[in-house]
């Protein structure tokens, strides 16, 4: 077996750097496997429970297709269809599926219930978004960078909005370990906790990346090659809107702040959805209620020709597939290398 064999993916900080670029790497190869339409059932026979405590397009999909591309069988277990911490505890939901499965895949809300079910289930739990950590949208992430610039170790990303949620966390650990260069530029009340920063900063200290934790916009942005934002409230916080909103206006991704990189080559992310019109149920309600059009991204941003929102959403898929792969055994991943 592979030095993945039977681990956990909770957080990025599980995987140590080279780890992460040898899963993005692998990722890459089955990518390629797919595009060719060559099969690669390394997991015939297994099963995974998917378990959804709240909603997800890109995640839930990338899960079951992996899965099933792998010849595997994946089970969506949501969050009024099982026991779990209703009528049964956490620890005696995860005995039993890891009795009957092969890994879970939890999305939910605190971190320690993803940290209980891979204690108790004793098999791999991968993490699929708690509110601290969304580590498996961070490989597709860096692994949509790795192919639109080649590499991934010396990039700066500049980060903007509400950098104390899960992706900023995870942005933010995941580019200090890979050494690429981090900016992250919100308002001071939405800055990562200490211990977030503390985590990226011993990282940082082995792979030479740099932090920039500000809220001022000008040293933030320059000289960055990727720009990347997220919504302005997560799930779980849609009481927070009006206060967001009031806070993270000044840090919309719009066409000022890309001509503020003075980089003609810079590229946007975003890791969806994201509120770039608001012609959704939920964009309509904050339509009404604050009057704007768009928020944490430009509508012309988002759909301009250096936006990679959907190769990047895409790339979900082949990265859990790498996760899955490896954790579960595939022997054939090839050796750790160090990020470039
Ligand atoms: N980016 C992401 O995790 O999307 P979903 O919420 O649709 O899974
Ligand atoms: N920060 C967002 C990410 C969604 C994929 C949320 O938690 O809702």
């Amino acid at each position: 077996y592979n030095q993945f064999h039977q681990r956990s993916l909770l957080a990025e900080k599980d995987f140590t750097g080279a780890e992460f670029y040898t899963l993005i790497k692998f990722a890459e190869h089955l990518k390629d496997l797919k595009a060719h339409n060559i099969e690669h059932h390394y997991l015939t026979g297994k099963n995974v429970a998917l378990l959804f405590a709240k909603t997800s397009t890109r995640t839930r999909s990338a899960f079951t297709v992996a899965a099933t591309d792998l010849g595997a069988h994946p089970e969506f277990l949501g969050a009024h269809d099982i026991q779990l911490g209703n009528k049964e505890s956490l620890a005696d939901t995860a005995k039993v599926l890891g009795s009957m499965y092969d890994g879970i895949e939890y999305r939910g809300f605190a971190q320690s219930t993803v940290a209980a079910l891979a204690q108790y289930s004793g098999i791999p739990v991968w993490n699929g978004l708690t509110d601290d950590w969304h580590p498996t949208q961070m490989l597709a992430d860096f692994m949509t960078i790795d192919e639109l610039c080649g590499h991934v170790k010396g990039i700066t990303l500049t980060y903007l909005g509400d950098a104390r949620n899960n992706v900023a966390n995870s942005l933010l650990v995941t580019a200090a370990m890979l050494g690429a260069n981090i900016h992250l530029v919100g308002p001071q009340a939405l800055q990562p906790a200490a211990h977030v920063q503390t985590i990226a900063q011993q990282f940082a200290a082995q792979s030479g990346s740099d932090i920039l934790i500000t809220d001022d916009l000008v040293t933030g942005l320059a000289g960055s090659d990727v720009l990347y934002t997220d919504v302005w409230a997560s799930m779980g916080e849609e009481d927070a809107w009006a206060q967001r909103i009031k806070l993270l206006q000044p840090y919309q991704l719009n066409m000022d702040a890309v001509t503020a990189t003075h980089n003609p080559n810079v590229i946007v992310l975003h890791d969806l959805p994201a509120f770039h019109d608001l012609n959704t149920t939920m964009g309509q309600q904050i339509h009404e209620e604050f009057g704007l059009d768009e928020l944490e991204i430009t509508d012309e941003v988002f759909n301009a020709p250096f936006a990679h929102q959907f190769q990047q959403a895409a790339n979900r898929l082949h990265t859990i597939k790498a996760v899955m792969a490896a954790t579960l055994g595939n022997p054939f991943i090839p050796t750790v290398i160090e990020p470039q």
